[in-house]
């Protein structure tokens, strides 16, 4: 989907890009991408133009990247720079160049929009307040495509069934009422649903109530593949989960989650990573059995009831931003 290409995507948790060039897949289009002087992300095409090889199997020189196999060398907007086997190696052909693409880093992620981005990224203000922790988890590579991710991550049916004793109460599988307000490309939602008592295994949550504890959710999702949740239990503590798919392909994606919490600042960060990297996989086999391996964006492909009303209002807000056809 062209519309696709202009819109941010996550492609690497910041720390993993260095000075060593970084392959990375985006709507099937492969990126190369290296920290130049400044400490800046650049991303230019993964392709060479002389031999078609792979840059990012090659190295860098400031904010120059060099390919493996002859040695040329491109700028980050994609101009090559020099060919050392021409006596002069700066008399270089126009054609010589390779696309670039426009970068940010945010959330502690890395992103590109391979066009003009059409909208803004999310705003998540409490993962750089004080008296808040940072913790990542992922990224989490599945064979789908990234609209099923993304839905999966706000399904609330599956809570009790796929993940029981972790995210929801079997004994309490009916799904509360709630609405979806679209205002552009971003949905708005809150539900207070049954919450599992906090496990033995994995205390990561901030209910104070221990029998029935009930969890107030509020959502943000942003089309087409980020989700920013802030959870609640009705005291002082909360907890911001920022959730971004990165589309591969339309068979492949890649789930990255940074979450911040203001309690339980002393426990290290693998209680909560372990629990999701528990929880990933639960959905994981689930989500990748899915046929079509995209969201069917037309509401009669699938049966909808009221409890859908987001994944209902995530197909029409795709096709009316001219996301999903
Ligand atoms: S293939 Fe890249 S320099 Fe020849
Ligand atoms: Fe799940």
């Amino acid at each position: 989907m062209q519309a696709l290409r202009s819109c941010w995507h996550p492609v690497a948790f910041a720390d993993a890009v260095s000075e060593q060039p970084y392959g990375a897949m985006l709507l099937d289009e492969p990126l190369a991408l290296w920290r130049g002087t400044e400490g800046q992300v650049h991303a230019v095409s993964d392709l060479c133009i002389h031999r078609g090889t792979a840059l990012s199997l090659g190295w860098t020189n400031g904010d120059q990247i060099v390919c493996p196999y002859h040695g040329w060398r491109y700028r980050s907007d994609g101009v090559c720079a020099a060919i050392p086997q021409l006596e002069d190696p700066t008399r270089v052909p126009s054609k010589a160049r390779i696309a670039s693409f426009r970068t940010a880093e945010r959330f502690g992620l890395v992103w590109v929009a391979l066009e003009e981005p059409r909208f803004d990224l999310p705003e998540a203000p409490e993962l750089d307040r004080a008296g808040w922790v940072v913790v990542n988890a992922g990224p989490y590579r599945w064979d789908s495509d990234a609209s099923r991710q993304l839905e999966n991550f706000t399904d609330f049916g599956h809570f009790p069934w796929v993940h029981p004793g972790l995210l929801g109460d079997p004994e309490r599988p009916v799904v509360p009422r709630h609405t979806v307000d679209t205002d552009g490309h971003v949905l708005h939602y809150s539900i207070v649903r049954p919450e599992a008592a906090n496990t033995d295994d994995f205390p990561v949550f901030g209910n104070e109530q221990t029998d029935a504890p009930e969890r107030r959710s509020t959502y943000q999702l942003h089309l087409p593949y980020t989700i920013v949740l802030r959870l609640g239990w009705g005291g002082e503590k909360g907890m911001l989960y920022f959730f971004a798919s990165q589309p591969v392909s339309s068979s492949e994606c890649i789930g990255y989650v940074v979450m911040g919490r203001n309690y339980d600042l002393d426990q290290p960060p693998d209680v909560l990573q372990s629990f999701e990297d528990t929880i990933f996989n639960q959905d994981k086999r689930i989500v990748e059995s899915q046929r079509p391996e995209q969201v069917p964006f037309d509401l009669a492909d699938e049966l909808h009831l009221t409890f859908d009303a987001v994944a209902v209002a995530y197909r029409r807000a795709m096709r009316a931003n001219g996301l999903a056809r």
